[in-house]
């Protein structure tokens, strides 16, 4: 899709529809609109004050000008009330209408932009193109049948009144473009089926990246990582044909920038291991390296957007499988930091390879940590599948995080990780165990994440409910989401440097 900026007024723009927004019940239309509705003269005023259009949140109503204008079509769409209009609502109106005009089968259009209240061109414009290019996202590589019948919008083109404004459009939506396009990197890899999306595949998309965006890269397999001492990502990896990959990505090295590590899960497929996960719903756990998929988002997004940080991308990949070589519960694991960990399930395997993980960006020295994992099915039945569960140790990383999540909409909500917890840890026969009892799942999972930090700033994602959803939200289709993308690269652009 070819979305740009263009000076020009709506009402004497040529095109296939003109999108036109409003809020909920205002007797005054206000900006672009109102002059659009005088050259129509006054139709749509009309037909608000008839009821036929109530401009109520996400409310669509097509219309067909018959030459009264230059645009053949008018799309209505409403904001909802005035007085709680966000940029989240903005987000999701902007998607409806896509999906609307997409699915009416109509390929271009175009629309007014101009500043609003406390909204500037650049974040209106960001935002336009952050819910149009999410909410349109379709995942059909593998879909043979029927091409021909997939919709898509070909043009879009945001018109601004004067030259200084359609700059400031156009800066926005290339940084709106540029987050939307490695959100739905990460969707294609989390929708890739496993056979797909191996390890491999990870590390290949990795190198790519770090080719594009002139980055350090380093894959270790299995040898390299057993000779480090990487033994519990090892033993996890034990039980799969599919060779795994220890991925470390690294941005801006050497400048003197401040350092970031983030570390993502990347458990291409995870059917528990020897302690098997029940078959229904099993197809779900290919998403089980969305953690992975977010740090290489946010590192190709902290490129082009040109962020002044040392970040350090670390991803362990690999599948989670049982056979006659896979690790079993009661096995003990030398990990890397030196502790050991007696396996109780071998479906808690992703704070094993995350354990080794962490412990190895610690020989960067970051000044804070941040780990996205599909870590928990508690996680998930305690905040449901639209929200990520937030753990630190660090007040003012964490206050961070909950700024960021309220600019981008990626909810968080803060769990505790009181030193009590850790009893649930204690293990007879190692340091400790990789599991507690059925209680507080996500919490514990979180504890022994926390015990491989050692003193530095760090702040654990759960994304195991929103990676990836069976309910669609207004710019967030069903299936992989890219969560936690956005999420990153806002707590980046808005960090203080010290
Ligand atoms: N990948 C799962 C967590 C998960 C579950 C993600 C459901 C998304 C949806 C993780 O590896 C896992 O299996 N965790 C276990 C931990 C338990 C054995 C302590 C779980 O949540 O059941
Ligand atoms: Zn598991
Ligand atoms: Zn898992």
């Amino acid at each position: 899709m070819d979305i740009r900026a263009e000076k020009g007024r709506p009402e004497k723009f040529p095109c296939e529809l003109l999108l036109l927004f409003s809020f909920e019940s205002s007797d005054q239309l206000e900006g672009s609109i109102k002059n659009v509705d005088l050259e129509w003269k006054g139709f749509i005023s009309a037909l608000m004050k008839q009821g036929d259009f109530k401009g109520e949140l996400f409310e669509c109503r097509l219309l067909y000008t018959q030459g009264a204008l230059p645009a053949k079509r008018v799309l209505l769409t409403g904001l909802g009330k005035k007085a709680e209009f966000e940029l989240e609502k903005w987000r999701g109106a902007v998607s409806k209408a896509g999906q609307y005009i997409r699915n009416a089968g109509i390929k271009e259009f175009a629309l007014p932009i101009s500043k609003f209240d406390s909204f500037s061109e650049v974040e209106l414009s960001e935002s336009f193109a952050i819910g149009l290019l999410l909410g349109l996202y379709q995942f059909n590589e593998f879909k043979t049948l029927d091409r021909d019948k997939i919709k898509e919008i070909g043009e879009v083109t945001l018109l601004g009144e004067k030259d200084e404004e359609t700059r400031l459009i156009d800066e926005g939506l290339r940084t709106g473009q540029i987050i939307s396009d490695a959100v739905c990197m990460a969707r294609d890899l989390v929708n890739g089926p496993s056979n797909h999306v191996t390890p491999t595949l990870l590390a290949e998309k990795a190198r790519q990246i770090a080719l594009d965006c002139s980055m350090e890269i380093q894959i270790f397999d299995v040898d390299e990582t057993e000779a480090m001492g990487m033994g519990a990502f090892v033993a996890v990896a034990k039980g799969s044909q599919e060779p795994c990959k220890f991925i470390v990505l690294e941005s801006n090295k050497g400048k003197g920038l401040e350092t970031i590590a983030l570390v993502g899960k990347g458990i291409t497929f995870d059917s528990g291991g020897i302690s098997i996960k029940p078959s229904e719903n099993m197809e779900r756990m290919k998403d089980d390296m969305s953690g992975a998929a977010a740090v290489l988002g946010t590192l190709q997004v902290a490129h082009k957007l040109q962020l002044p940080f040392h970040l350090v991308g670390v991803m362990p990949a690999t599948e989670n499988l049982p056979s006659g070589k896979a690790y079993k519960p009661g096995d003990i694991l030398n990990t890397l930091s030196g502790q050991t960990v007696e396996v109780i399930s071998t479906d808690a395997e992703g704070r094993l390879i995350l354990s080794d993980a962490l412990t190895y960006s610690l020989r960067y020295k970051p000044k804070a940590i941040v780990d996205l994992a599909t870590l928990t099915g508690a996680c998930v039945i305690a905040l449901g599948n639209d929200v990520i569960g937030l753990f630190g140790n660090d007040e003012s990383l964490l206050k961070r995080i909950e700024e960021a999540s309220d600019k981008t909409g990626e909810r968080v909500w803060r769990m505790p990780l009181w030193d009590e917890y850790f009893d649930h840890l204690k293990s007879d026969a190692a340091d400790f165990r990789n599991v507690g009892t059925r209680v507080a799942g996500a919490i514990i999972g979180a504890i022994f994440l926390s015990k491989f930090v050692e003193k530095i700033p760090w702040v654990h994602l759960d994304i195991a409910g929103p990676a990836s959803i069976d309910k669609e939200r207004p710019y967030v289709p069903r299936g992989g989401t890219g969560v936690g993308i956005r999420l990153l690269v806002q707590l980046l652009r808005d960090w203080k440097i010290s």
